[in-house]
């Protein structure tokens, strides 16, 4: 007789739903981002109920060695100018990597380091993106549909947002029908 064998969680690749496990949803509304856009009078005119984006992650044991999977939704948007982002972070045991998978959209990847060295990713559809140790990381929105990354990382790894209250040193700004980066 065969043993039992468990229907895993699933996601939808080309949406990056997440279904058959338990869910925890996180909406980040632009509310609760202020100072993270370089326009404050265009963040004050906006909606404050505005949903930026969305993480859901899959419930999991949590603990050294344990990973935690979850995906992103990061909306479609500007604040003035400047495209929809995730607030960003170090990690709290800064040595704890990450990994993000392009599932939709388009988007960048701004990964900086704690000497202040800023680059760039382009995410889409099938990209790879391995975040090393010591290195924020922040999603930015820079087309017209929903960007969507699933990410794998150390349940343990933690958020340090409070350690980038300056902000990361590259802004990306809509330009035409592209983008242009900016240092500040
Ligand atoms: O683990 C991650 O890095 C992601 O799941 C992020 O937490 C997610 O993209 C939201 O970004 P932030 O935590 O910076 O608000
Ligand atoms: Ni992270």
């Amino acid at each position: 007789m065969n043993p039992d064998i468990f229907l895993p969680p699933q996601v939808a690749w080309a949406t990056g739903a997440l279904a058959g496990g338990p869910l925890i949803r996180k909406t980040t509304r632009l509310a609760e981002l202020p100072d993270v856009f370089t326009d404050g009078e265009a963040w004050k005119r906006g909606n404050p109920q505005q949903g930026v984006y969305d993480v859901d992650v899959l419930g999991s044991p949590v603990g050294e060695g344990a990973l935690f999977v979850g995906v992103t939704h990061l909306y479609a948007g500007n604040v003035g100018d400047e495209f929809f982002m995730t607030r960003g972070h170090f990690h709290a045991r800064r040595e704890q990597g990450e990994v993000y998978f392009g599932l939709r959209g388009v988007g960048l990847l701004l990964l900086q380091t704690e000497a202040g060295d800023a680059r760039l990713e382009q995410v889409t559809a099938g990209s790879v993106h391995i975040i090393p140790p010591f290195t924020a990381h922040r999603l930015i929105n820079t087309g017209t549909e929903t960007l969507s990354a699933l990410a794998v990382w150390p349940s343990v790894a933690g958020h340090d947002y409070a350690a980038l209250a300056e902000g990361f040193s590259l802004r990306v700004f809509a330009s035409g029908q592209g983008f242009e980066v900016r240092h500040g």
